[in-house]
């Protein structure tokens, strides 16, 4: 997307590869919305330290970000021995996986470059088709969220009041966005509607990562705490939730997303608001039986105890904000069971979740 710094608008992929580097490039999202940084990881654990310490995060980046690292660590392989070349992907492919279990994009990207490079014989072919992979896979991730805006602009009717939850923009794609897309879209149209950022507490994505992206497209927008959702459904305040998702299930339609969609969903219902997902075709894992089989993250306690900010004199800092002998337990994920979902917009048209796994034909399953 256009990212304007300092009166000067040029254009950002979130997540790119400089290959004369062997190099990932990544948007630091730990410094926005106080600082815009591009930074680089020169080896595959390098890559993988950034998703597990969410220098990029969001399924679809982590995803790209898996399919560049493991070119890289593909490409970094010295000798011609295709045994020891495996082994050694699989290495990278592991620690790459098992930085951030919970998305499902970060493995299936992995899978689709291992599937490409299998073309080849030699270890060089195998390297030189690994990092086109790469970047066939980005490139198609852009034209899925594309199509996502394409698919669900209708819904963003003049005037709406727009409810979304933790980052599903373009910071958490390549570009573009998935729950952002349609929004995204319906602006260009030139429609006036409202959009509503829940803050999502503990790391903040949506007060700092979604309302500057906004910010940064011209949306009218207003962050809100996560408390505050219930209010704003009882006062028919909220016409259309749109969140993302980490897992789409193709058998149950359950959707594993940042934690607090769940709550987002159950108050949804109550009130007769529609509550959509939008997804492309990597967020759908195919294989588990249900949502009960999904490693949901658990991450570290100072996320809940503490907040990052930014201090007067420009550095950023943690402070504790908890009681300080008080510990703190952190599901960074939950699991929205499909009746409280309203539609699953995908690039290839919008299905009911229960509706999946029927039409997997058409959705890549
Ligand atoms: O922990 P994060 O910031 O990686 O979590 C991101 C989300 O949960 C987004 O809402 C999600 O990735 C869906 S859109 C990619």
């Amino acid at each position: 997307m256009q990212v304007t710094i300092d009166g000067r608008a040029q254009h950002f992929r979130t997540v790119a590869f400089a290959p004369t580097r062997n190099e990932v490039r990544l948007i630091e999202q730990r410094l926005l919305p106080h600082e815009f940084k591009v930074i680089g990881t020169h080896d595959f654990r390098e890559t993988a330290r950034a998703i597990r310490d969410m220098v990029v995060r969001g399924a679809g980046a982590i995803g790209a970000t898996a399919a560049y690292g493991l070119a890289q660590g593909a490409l970094a392989f010295r000798g011609h021995h295709l045994p020891r070349f495996e082994a050694h992907l699989t290495c990278v492919f592991e620690t790459l996986r098992d930085a951030r279990p919970t998305a499902v994009d970060p493995v299936n990207a992995m899978l689709e470059v291992r599937r490409k490079m299998q073309a080849a014989t030699t270890v060089a072919d195998q390297q030189a088709l690994a990092l086109t992979a790469a970047e066939e896979f980005a490139d198609e991730a852009v034209a899925h969220c594309r199509a996502l805006g394409e698919v669900g602009v209708s819904l963003i009717r003049e005037g709406m009041r727009v409810l979304t939850h933790c980052n599903a923009g373009w910071l958490a794609f390549v570009d573009i966005g998935s729950a952002t897309a349609p929004l995204y879209a319906a602006h260009q149209q030139g429609r006036a509607f409202h959009v509503y950022c829940d803050e999502t507490r503990p790391r903040s994505q949506g007060a700092t990562l979604t309302a500057w992206e906004l910010a940064q497209q011209g949306l009218a927008h207003q962050v809100i705490a996560d408390n505050a959702a219930g209010l704003l459904f009882s006062r028919g305040q909220i016409d259309l939730v749109i969140v993302g998702s980490d897992r789409t299930l193709g058998r149950s339609g359950e959707v594993a997303n940042k934690i607090g969609t769940y709550t987002k969903a159950v108050l949804a219902k109550r009130h007769g608001v529609p509550f959509y997902v939008a997804i492309p075709l990597s967020t759908l894992d195919w294989n588990l039986p249900d949502g009960a089989a999904i490693p949901l993250e658990e991450r570290d306690a100072a996320e809940v105890l503490g907040a990052w900010g930014l201090t007067q004199s420009g550095q950023r800092e943690y402070v504790r904000v908890a009681n300080p002998s008080s510990g703190a337990y952190n599901p960074g994920f939950d699991v929205t069971p499909p009746e409280l979902i309203t539609g699953i917009i995908t690039p290839a048209g919008i299905f009911r979740p229960q509706d999946l796994w029927q039409n997997r034909s058409l959705l890549g399953g």
